[in-house]
């Protein structure tokens, strides 16, 4: 238990994200509340605000409005903020388990699947947390319990169980010894097997699947990097993957992005976004790399 107290301490000191120290759940409701209140909204005080509390903390703010204001904050925010700044303010209120379920049953709803959310998902979180994902987005939905696996299926080609065991069930450290011992084997690095051998979506979920075994920060600062490069920007990946590891490990993206790419997360974030939006993103980003 101490082991994983300390291993949670550590992990939670690489994110840019941290509890606020003289925390006080009801004075933050009140300000959110002013915020808010009459004409107009001071989307500064909100973004402020949010962005440096923790995600547990913001849970206690929200209970905490509730017994104030007998309102539902999500949903005042969602009536005084729109477009993708409501977006990204929804997502750092909403806490990470129901937040991973909400966008893998986003990306399932309709016509097409968007498997890139499957993927970086399912491949990018620990066993653990893949286990209590699927629980409960079974628990949240009976009626459609199966159809994340339905998409697995479809799109990788698997049946269920062994798509629980690839994704629930790896440890990084085993699967660094097999990339090893593959090498050895048969002189090719996995990657260049895996795109020899296999294609389309397979082909996505093994290679990622890869790549965060060999070390999640930098598959996210690839994923962000080509979320912003070219004409455009991915706003919902740039989004999903600022708010999911803003408490967990964003101080080692930011290291891997300067390594990896020629600018900072930094300085490409201000470069691609705009307004309240970009200034909340680079609350989270947490400070320029330059
Ligand atoms: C939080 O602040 C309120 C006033 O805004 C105060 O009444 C309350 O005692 C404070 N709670 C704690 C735990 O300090
Ligand atoms: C995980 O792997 C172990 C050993 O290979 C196996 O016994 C167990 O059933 C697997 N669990 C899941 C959820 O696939």
């Amino acid at each position: 238990i101490i082991f994983c107290l300390i291993f949670s301490m550590l992990q939670a000191s690489r994110g840019t994200v941290k509890p606020s120290l003289n925390f006080n759940a009801t004075t933050d409701a009140e300000v959110l509340y002013k915020a808010m209140k009459g004409l107009g909204t001071n989307e500064d005080a909100i973004l402020e605000l949010l962005t440096a509390r923790s995600n547990a903390q913001r849970q206690d703010i929200k209970i905490a409005y509730k017994t104030l204001f007998g309102k539902d904050l999500v949903d005042n925010l969602k009536g005084e903020l729109g477009g993708k700044f409501e977006t990204l303010i929804v997502a750092l209120m909403t806490p990470p388990i129901a937040y991973d379920v909400t966008s893998l049953r986003n990306a399932i709803k309709g016509a097409g699947t968007d498997e890139k959310v499957l993927v970086e998902i399912l491949a990018s979180r620990t066993p653990q947390q893949v286990k209590e994902i699927v629980a409960a987005y079974r628990k949240g939905n009976t009626h459609m319990h199966n159809v994340l696996f339905k998409a697995g299926e479809q799109k990788f080609g698997t049946d269920e169980q062994t798509f629980v065991t690839i994704l629930g069930n790896r440890s990084a450290e085993h699967l660094k010894k097999v990339f090893d011992a593959y090498m050895k084997l048969s002189g090719y690095e996995m990657e260049e097997s895996i795109k020899r051998e296999t294609s389309g979506s397979l082909e996505d979920l093994l290679l990622a699947v890869v790549k965060c075994a060999r070390s999640v920060p930098a598959y996210f600062a690839e994923t962000l990097y080509y979320a912003m490069k070219g004409a455009g920007t991915d706003d919902n990946t740039l989004i999903r993957v600022m708010v999911s590891r803003s408490e967990i490990d964003m101080l080692d993206i930011r290291a891997d992005f300067r390594r990896m790419f020629a600018c900072s997360l930094f300085s490409m974030i201000k470069g691609d976004t705009g307004g309240d939006f970009r200034k909340a993103l680079l609350l989270l980003c947490g400070g320029d790399d330059a």
